[in-house]
């Protein structure tokens, strides 16, 4: 059994089929990276394994233990971390603040929130920032706050969607380099991302979906020259540039 076991979820919004039986086993340590198209159910796909939108088919178990009915800050508590693709911040809360707000899921003290917190803010180079308000960062900031603020859920798998969205090219190598400094920690990374130079970067293994389903699984130069990735999102120019 692996790590984390998706086995053939399905979720739908009406008449739509967002996602559409993934079936997927990730290893822990790992670094696995999700593609496709705009609207091909990545983001759906992360908000079915923390149960914000419960699969309506399929299982998703996670040490050998099924998330079926659990709740999602109960799935927080097993060690599921998340950031999301829209940025959440609490807006007028300081930085620390906010990362002692993921601090305070397994710390019962003011005093130990706020030693986690600082403990996070070091580890993603944060510290300098930590008296500002959330609102006033810069976006590569609040990027880097938000999985400060999972990271001090002391999670074991942590769910990073589309973490180098909007960053320049300088950021996005930073934001490489944080993600290979939380695998070293040994935690779980589970990436959804369009930037093709950070996800073929750092992940183990890519799985590229469409309209809910898989096209393809593999290693990312596997998935770089895999044809059906190319037709339905690289793009022939992405592959000349191979
Ligand atoms: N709460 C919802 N209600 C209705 N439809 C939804 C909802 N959430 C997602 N969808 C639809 O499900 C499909 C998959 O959306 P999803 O956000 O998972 O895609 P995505 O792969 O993350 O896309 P992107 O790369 O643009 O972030 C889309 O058609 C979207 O409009
Ligand atoms: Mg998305």
């Amino acid at each position: 059994m692996a790590y984390l076991d998706i086995n053939g979820v399905v979720r739908k919004f009406g008449g739509l089929t967002a996602v559409n039986g993934i079936t997927l086993a990730i290893e822990k340590g790992a670094i696995f990276g999700l593609i496709g198209p705009n609207g091909s159910g990545k983001t759906t796909l992360f908000n079915c394994i923390n149960n914000y939108y419960p699969p309506h088919s399929g299982d998703i178990v996670f040490k050998g233990k099924s998330l079926k009915g659990i709740s999602s800050h109960e799935i927080c508590k097993l060690g599921i971390g998340r950031t999301f693709q829209i940025v959440k911040p609490l807006r007028r809360m300081t930085v620390l603040d906010n990362v002692m707000s993921g601090a305070f899921l397994r710390k019962n003290s003011l005093n130990e929130a706020r030693d986690k917190a600082l403990e996070s803010l070091d580890f993603c180079e944060l510290t300098h920032r930590k008296d500002m308000l959330a609102k006033d960062l810069p976006i590569a900031d609040k990027k880097r706050m938000e999985i400060s603020r999972s990271l001090a859920t002391e999670p074991e798998l942590l769910l990073l969607d589309e973490t180098a969205a909007g960053l320049n090219p300088r950021e996005i190598d930073g934001a490489m380099k944080l993600i290979r400094k939380i695998q070293d920690t040994g935690i779980t990374c589970l990436v959804v991302e369009h930037v093709m130079k950070f996800v073929m970067g750092i992940s183990d293994r890519i799985m590229c979906i469409n309209f809910g389903r898989e096209i393809a699984k593999g290693k990312p130069e596997e998935i770089a020259n895999h044809p059906e990735v190319i037709k339905a999102y690289l793009g022939e120019e992405y592959a000349k540039g191979q």
